[in-house]
């Protein structure tokens, strides 16, 4: 059977952990991936497909064609690490102090080769072609742009696209897979309050631009209580905050740096105009002034209802329909949807929870992939009282449980193949 995906992606198993502790092993951050660029591009050719290297400075184009004719599905996979120093003691731990593979990105890009086996073992039953798509810089939120303005998008044009995030807060076994808003677009910004610097013990000769940010700071998240619909999700985050050099000196200057994270674009343009408008006010009424700068805008990861509903049928057909569930939505932002903005597409969520006591045993836990394991209550485990908690994305002790990678590259090989075999006018959904 050329559709048995979930099987034959088991039967790569092994060398989809391979490829992922290569790539974990050496991490590497946003638009230098060139070692992991290389690999991919040398077993994209090896599956005789046509590649292209250096689009957008660092990814990778593969086209597989199929042998009948039809449309184009493109795959996007991202590529790069975090500026973390890995603290998981894992035997194929980052060999780079202060970079680690902290997302998953290492097992997206061995997912993609499993996909891109998987698609290239069937070349003879394929319809169309399939376009995979290698992204460097998915975590500085440039990498799907400077793709798209290198003509990733071009010749040819992919009809529906389709992707995938693991995810170590989700059971093993379970996705998400959810028409419209997914995950939330996310703005950074710079905020600098600019006073009149004076002696410690005369502040009224001067303007405390440390008083006036403490007001700002505490104010500004009444815009997200008070100016906001209630009903339209939104995040501001001052993550960042310096000022002042002396303990006996007014600061002039203080710089915050911080995130807004919405869904809904109306939403965030009423949150921008009430930044400005509350910091005019605020500063005004001080005596001291300020400057907003904004800067990298993702937009929010919207799926096609269409596109959805078949990559849920795939999904469903790899995992059971009961562990395929529509929400919930995150604030995190995921720069694929500079994609999904340009072609209907859908990507998806899959739970890669890793199995505490499995890593501290010995053996093989004899249990198959591909069960959910729920399990998060406490276990026997060594070492002092409840099982640690998963860690989430981004943390120096995060990982991920390997058997999703079978099932990930199972679901995405599965969605595509379909897709193409039926032409999207004749799409059921
Ligand atoms: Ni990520």
């Amino acid at each position: 059977m050329t559709s048995d995906f979930a099987s034959l992606a088991q039967t790569l198993a092994d060398q989809l952990v391979a490829w992922r502790r290569y790539f974990h092993r050496h991490p590497e951050l946003a638009f230098q991936e060139e070692r992991t660029a290389g690999i991919v591009a040398g077993h994209l050719a090896q599956l005789g497909l046509e590649v292209q290297t250096g689009v957008g400075r660092t990814g990778v184009v593969g086209i597989l064609e199929g042998a009948q004719p039809g449309p184009t599905a493109l795959l996007r996979f991202d590529m790069d690490a975090l500026p973390i120093h890995e603290e998981t003691g894992l035997p194929f731990a980052s060999q780079t102090p202060g970079k680690m593979h902290a997302c998953g990105h290492d097992g997206h890009s061995a997912i993609g080769l499993g996909v891109a086996t998987l698609l290239a073992g069937q070349q003879e039953h394929l319809a169309g072609r399939v376009k995979f798509l290698f992204q460097p810089a998915e975590e500085i939120g440039q990498g799907a742009r400077a793709m798209i303005e290198a003509g990733a998008l071009l010749d040819p044009a992919p009809d529906v696209m389709f992707g995938l995030h693991l995810w170590s807060l989700m059971p093993l076994g379970q996705a998400v897979v959810k028409a419209g808003s997914l995950w939330a677009a996310a703005d950074r910004f710079a905020l600098e309050i600019i006073g009149h610097g004076s002696h410690g013990a005369m502040p009224h000769q001067g303007i405390d631009a440390i008083a006036v940010a403490a007001f700002a700071i505490a104010q500004l998240q009444t815009i997200i209580s008070r100016d906001r619909d209630p009903l339209q999700p939104a995040v501001l985050t001052i993550g960042a905050i310096h000022g002042g050099d002396a303990f006996n000196v007014l600061a002039e200057r203080v710089q915050m740096e911080g995130t807004l994270r919405t869904f809904d674009l109306a939403t965030r343009a009423t949150i921008l105009a009430r930044m400005d408008g509350l910091l005019a006010g605020l500063c005004a009424a001080y005596g001291a002034a300020y400057r907003l700068t904004w800067r990298d805008f993702t937009p929010p990861v919207i799926n096609d209802p269409r596109a959805t509903a078949h990559l849920r049928a795939a999904a469903a057909a790899v995992l059971g329909a009961e562990a395929v569930a529509d929400g919930p939505m995150m604030m995190v932002a995921e720069d694929v949807s500079e994609f999904l903005n340009r072609t209907p597409g859908s990507f998806f969520v899959l739970g890669a929870m890793p199995d505490r006591r499995a890593r501290s045993e010995t053996g093989p836990s004899g249990e198959a992939g591909g069960g959910a394991r729920s399990e998060t209550g406490p276990s026997g485990e060594a070492g002092g009282g409840a099982t640690a908690p998963a860690e989430p994305h981004h943390s120096p002790r995060f990982d991920i449980d390997e058997r999703a990678l079978p099932l990930g590259a199972a679901i995405l090989a599965h969605a595509t193949y379909t897709w193409l075999l039926h032409s999207p006018t004749q799409q059921p959904t």
